[in-house]
């Protein structure tokens, strides 16, 4: 199979890009800068007290900034989070539950649904988002909002709409200071935007290393419960909407007691199959054995195993190296695959559709 593009011309892979995806990846490190000490700062949060639990609602790209804060915020945070994809909430939202509603757009029929239902159930709201109906509503109802910067791709704006969670919840006195941790991401994205950014020659350049293997083949991701586990969902949605290929996910150990055995047959399927494995320092010590035994019990059968070590000191920062990582993968994969990495044609057709009927 001859690939569309070579990763070393940096020409070819900006004239792919018409909607400025790199440009957008590299912009990160800002995003994450911009939320930290700018987006926050003058939204009004009084009168959102005696919360006991925190619900983020949201889809896609909007939403897994709501799974990066439970995967943080585990052990620092007492009060449990869960993530919301639907248009309906869980049975135990009521007046004690802060409900984050994310959606970039502020159109995202699914998150304005939940919206709907969090006031109905007297929670206290925080709307983030570019604008939209959704910004509109929680305005006249009198909710905060965050407004985030407009003009990106969902998926490619994180930064903006992850960190303010942060923010908020430390303003609310529920998570201590996180300034820090977020200079050091910023710090980190710089430096992986320069070394897997599409001026880094493949020779040096693991992101387009991976994307190389992953030509052709079926990527499967694997994460670390507690760790990692969320960014493999990431590389997913990432593959999926840049690089126009399937992609799936799991997650250790759980995988060890199922997915291992399903990796028997068809055996010519399973030659397509590239497993990805997300590793971090943090990573429980049972589960870094139960990798090794997994690769040895899968050798051959698969078409092989690629793995990502995490970089920086906190976890906020090791945990956005590796979603770097994947973001720059996916769109090298979508310019080996020679399609346009911005474009998420099928996603505005479904909604497109969805208003008429
Ligand atoms: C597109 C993307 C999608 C959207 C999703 C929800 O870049 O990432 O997954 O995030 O369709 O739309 P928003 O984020 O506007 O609520």
């Amino acid at each position: 199979m001859s690939q569309c593009i070579d990763l070393n011309r940096e020409d070819e892979l900006h004239r792919l890009d018409t909607t400025g995806m790199f440009a957008a990846l590299e912009s990160l490190s800002g995003q994450c800068a911009e939320a930290n000490r700018e987006l926050v700062e003058k939204v009004p949060l009084s009168g959102i007290e005696a919360i006991s639990n925190i619900v983020v609602t949201g889809l896609g790209g909007s939403a897994i900034g709501g799974d990066l804060l439970r995967v943080y915020a585990a052990g620092r945070i007492a009060t449990p989070i869960v993530v919301n994809r639907d248009y309906l909430l869980p049975e135990f939202v009521g007046p004690d539950t802060l409900v984050f509603a994310v959606s970039y757009s502020g159109n995202t029929e699914e998150t304005l649904s939940a919206y709907a239902e969090a006031l109905g159930k007297g929670a206290s709201i925080v709307a983030i988002t570019s604008g939209g109906k959704l910004g509109e509503a929680a305005r006249q109802d009198g909710f905060p909002v965050v407004t985030v910067p407009g003009g990106f791709a969902p998926r490619a704006a994180n930064g903006y709409l992850f960190v303010p969670m942060l923010k908020v919840l430390h303003k609310l006195g529920l998570l201590s200071d996180m300034t820090e941790e977020i200079d050091e991401t910023v710090v980190v994205l710089k430096d992986m935007c320069n070394k897997l950014g599409p001026a880094a020659v493949e020779a040096a350049n693991p992101a387009k290393q991976i994307a190389s293997r992953l030509y052709g083949k079926i990527p499967v991701i694997w994460g670390v419960a507690g760790t990692s586990e969320v960014v493999a969902q990431r590389w997913k949605g990432q593959i999926n909407e840049n690089a126009k290929s399937p992609a799936y996910w799991n997650v250790l150990p759980e995988l060890n007691h199922n997915e291992i055995v399903g990796l028997q047959f068809p055996e010519e399927i399973l030659k397509k199959i590239h497993v990805v494995i997300l590793r971090d320092e943090k990573d429980h010590p049972r589960v870094q054995k139960r990798i090794e035994i997994t690769k040895e019990v899968l050798q051959g059968k698969i078409d092989g195993f690629s793995e990502v070590r995490s970089s920086g000191n906190g976890a906020l920062a090791r945990l956005y190296s590796l979603l770097c990582t994947g973001d720059y993968v996916s769109v090298y994969l979508a310019a080996l695959n020679g399609v346009d990495p911005g474009p998420v044609k099928a996603i505005d057709f479904l909604k497109n559709e969805l208003q008429n009927r």
